[in-house]
């Protein structure tokens, strides 16, 4: 068994089930599960900018539903990437040279970022390494968005949050006769079928941009939108990581640049997040936005109590939904819920 391109083109991919694009992303299956209240809770809207939008999942699904005009942004460059892969159909042909490219890379390893995490194996890392290096060699800047989202779909579904730092050298597995781990054959497949499956979720009213959130709606025309926030919240539980870190970490290594260190909150305690937050939602308002409209969970950090006591000093606020989830990850029920902020 070899990695050739004919076998990752004659692989089955998935149809294209529903509308829905099904990039991975932590969280976002409780997300999805709102989404038809949250689509009812919306009406009628005439722009929509999503400030943290991660998979990009409910921006698309309201972009399609609503047909207006989106606008994505988040730190991670992977996001930035998936944006892309939404806005940006590829050919067959596209996505046929990304088969072969994904081939090729075998033969062309290189030292990146991914590289240079110690525990990491190191042929599937700079192979991994080589598929990016390639990309950026052979497309423009678009298509590059495009193919660089597959690339880190592949790293999200095959690593875990903590495998960056925990993934042990003896995890490759053992070397095929023909000298291909099968690390490296699965990590392709797993690359190659969401090209395929990317490139039917395609929405052409958009724009993506990769900034930190408060330089983003500094920067935005903001006039009428509905501008929605669904950030990194820290846990309210102490010693937890943040899954997010891992993915930024997956934006690095695309990026071929070296791990962020910037800090999600300038402090991560209860008030002083409502507090940063806050200052957020106010530009948003001062610009011309409509409305704002805030994701949180009761596991996290602010509480529900001081994030609304806090934007209530300064603005209108309402629940506009409110969902109970089974949480297996905490171990405990809680409520995901939304809150719509207007100028007093
Ligand atoms: C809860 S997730 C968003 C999930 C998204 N609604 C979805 O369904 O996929 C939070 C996102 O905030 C991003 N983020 C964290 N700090 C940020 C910042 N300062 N500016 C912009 N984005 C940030 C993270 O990269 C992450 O994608």
């Amino acid at each position: 068994m070899s990695l050739t391109v004919e076998k990752l083109l004659n692989l089955k991919h998935s149809k294209n089930r529903g509308s829905a694009p099904r990039f991975t992303y932590l969280g976002a299956g409780a997300k999805n599960k709102c989404m038809d209240l949250w689509l009812k809770v919306l009406g009628d809207i005439d722009s929509y900018v999503d400030v943290t939008a991660g998979s990009n999942n409910q921006p698309y699904m309201i972009g399609k539903s609503k047909n207006v005009p989106i606008r994505v942004n988040d730190a991670s460059y992977y996001s930035y990437c998936i944006g892309l892969g939404l806005f940006t159909r590829q050919t067959e042909t596209d996505i046929q040279e990304f088969a072969q490219l994904l081939v090729d890379a075998i033969e062309s390893p290189e030292d990146g970022v991914f590289s240079q995490y110690e525990k990491m194996n190191t042929t599937v890392a700079n192979y991994i390494d080589g598929v990016i290096a390639l990309i950026n060699e052979r497309f423009s800047s678009g298509d590059a968005g495009f193919l660089k989202a597959c690339v880190g779909h592949a790293i999200m579904g095959r690593y875990s949050m903590r495998a960056l730092t925990f993934f042990y050298k003896r995890d490759v597995g053992v070397v095929l006769p023909d000298g291909t781990p099968p690390t490296i054959l699965d990590f392709a497949v797993t690359a190659y079928r969401a090209a395929r499956r990317k490139n039917s979720c395609f929405y052409p009213n958009g724009d993506a941009f990769y900034t930190h959130a408060k330089t983003f709606i500094e920067t935005v025309n903001l006039e009428g939108a509905t501008v929605n926030f669904d950030p990194a919240w820290p846990f309210a539980k102490k010693g937890m990581v943040n899954p997010y870190k891992f993915y930024i970490q997956v934006g690095s290594i695309l990026r071929r640049q070296p791990l962020p260190t910037f800090p999600f909150w300038v402090s991560e305690k209860s008030e002083a997040v409502a507090d940063e937050f806050t200052t957020w939602v106010a530009l948003c308002l001062q610009k011309g936005a409509r409305e704002v409209y805030a994701w949180n969970q009761t596991t996290n950090f602010p509480t529900y109590d001081d994030l609304v006591n806090r934007l209530e000093k300064d603005f209108q606020v309402s629940n506009a939904l409110s969902v109970q989830q089974e949480s297996t990850g905490h171990k405990y029920d809680f409520t995901d819920y939304v809150l719509k902020i207007e100028g007093k």
